[in-house]
């Protein structure tokens, strides 16, 4: 009896060392997925199969049988909930290695939460940092946890010895006094709160800020001088302008009343040549002509009626008396 029992222990023992184990069994799980892989000494046998399960509180459910990769894929057969333990064995002619299992594990306990991406928008001075949830395998971020905190890490482009930490649980974020026209670059990760864990490291990127509005003082001065001036010069043309308008308009109609009959002298042409012709007589000029003769006793009218001055008037009639006096004297009785 004991015999047989030992017998029996050897054989088996036997068996076992003929089917190598798997080795190094473990899962692997990125963003929710699920996969389980293992090593097997390659030059023993070409026409060894494996065959793994996963077996939960619930059941034991063999996903992959006879195959001769080395993973499995248990995404599409665990809930991210769940806890479960994976095993896997190698079987060759009817003959099997022992079951290899797992610790533990839970999906959202585990698994490696992978980089979010990132997307910066750039304006008026100010960078906007969009975050895209990483994608899941298996339902999403945000179903599966409730509470997600992203981990931002900004600086100014070639100085990474300051980065400047920055944590925000929204996918948008507006980074914080930034300088005008400076590059900056942004990392961020995950971190799920339940688990106090962070999720990988997204690639760098970087974008660089624009003006930010604010003008410079020296600027400032001058912008307002030469709106001074310009607003100066308009004044003064406008002034002018306008006193050139005024005068013109004063020539055209003039304030002064010209008389009605003047008026209508002027809007109606002259009834006749009279009136024009005697204009230049009035200025016509006489010069008193004055003969004194002697023999001329018959003369009567000696002078032309004199037109200069009155005191010449005066004169050359009070001259006109004497030699009429001397005429008449003259005369012959
Ligand atoms: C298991 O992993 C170790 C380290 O990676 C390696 O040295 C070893 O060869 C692996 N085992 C097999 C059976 O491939
Ligand atoms: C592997 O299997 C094939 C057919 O299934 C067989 O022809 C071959 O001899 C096997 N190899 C070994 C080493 O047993
Ligand atoms: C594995 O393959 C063998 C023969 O190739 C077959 O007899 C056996 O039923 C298969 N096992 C499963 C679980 O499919
Ligand atoms: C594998 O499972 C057995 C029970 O089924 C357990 O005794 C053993 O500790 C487990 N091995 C590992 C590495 O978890
Ligand atoms: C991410 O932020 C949390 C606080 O919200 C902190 O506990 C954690 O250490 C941070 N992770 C890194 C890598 O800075």
């Amino acid at each position: 009896m004991a015999f047989a029992l030992l017998s029996g222990l050897c054989a088996l023992s036997v068996v076992l060392a003929v089917i190598p184990d798997p080795a190094n069994v473990t899962v692997v799980s990125y963003n929710l997925g699920v996969v389980l892989e293992w090593d097997y000494p390659h030059e023993w046998h070409e026409n060894v199969t494996f065959t793994a399960s996963s077996s939960s509180y619930k059941a034991n459910k063999i996903v992959c049988a006879n195959q001769t990769e080395r993973r499995c894929d248990f995404t599409k057969d665990v809930h991210h909930f769940g806890t479960y333990v994976f095993k896997v064995r190698a079987e060759l002619q009817g003959e099997a290695s022992r079951w290899v299992n797992t610790s533990d594990f839970s999906a959202d306990k585990h698994t490696i939460i992978g980089p979010p991406g990132i997307t910066l928008y750039s304006k008026d001075g100010d960078m906007e940092v969009e975050l895209q949830d990483p994608v899941m395998r298996a339902s999403t971020l945000r179903e599966v946890y409730s509470m997600v905190t992203y981990n931002i890490t900004f600086w100014k482009e070639g100085q990474e010895e300051e980065k400047i930490k920055k944590n925000t649980e929204q996918t948008r974020l507006m980074l914080p006094n930034l300088q005008p026209w400076t590059n900056y670059c942004v990392q961020a990760q995950v971190y799920i709160n339940a688990y106090t864990r962070n999720g990988e490291l997204s690639k760098v990127v970087c974008k660089a800020t624009t003006s930010n509005g604010n003008v410079e003082p020296g600027v400032v001065a001058v912008v307002l001088v030469v709106s001074f001036l310009v607003t100066s010069t308009c004044i003064l043309l406008t002034f002018f302008t306008g006193r050139v308008v005024y005068r013109g308009l004063r020539f055209f109609y003039p304030n002064a009343k010209l008389p009605e009959h003047f008026k209508q002298y002027l809007i109606e042409p002259p009834p006749s040549s009279f009136f024009v012709k005697s204009i230049p007589q009035v200025k016509e000029q006489f010069d008193p002509i004055v003969i004194v003769s002697e023999d001329a006793v018959e003369r009567t009218d000696a002078t032309e009626e004199p037109r200069e001055t009155e005191e010449q008037n005066v004169e050359e009639s009070a001259k006109d008396k004497i030699e009429m006096e001397k005429d008449l004297l003259l005369l012959p009785a």
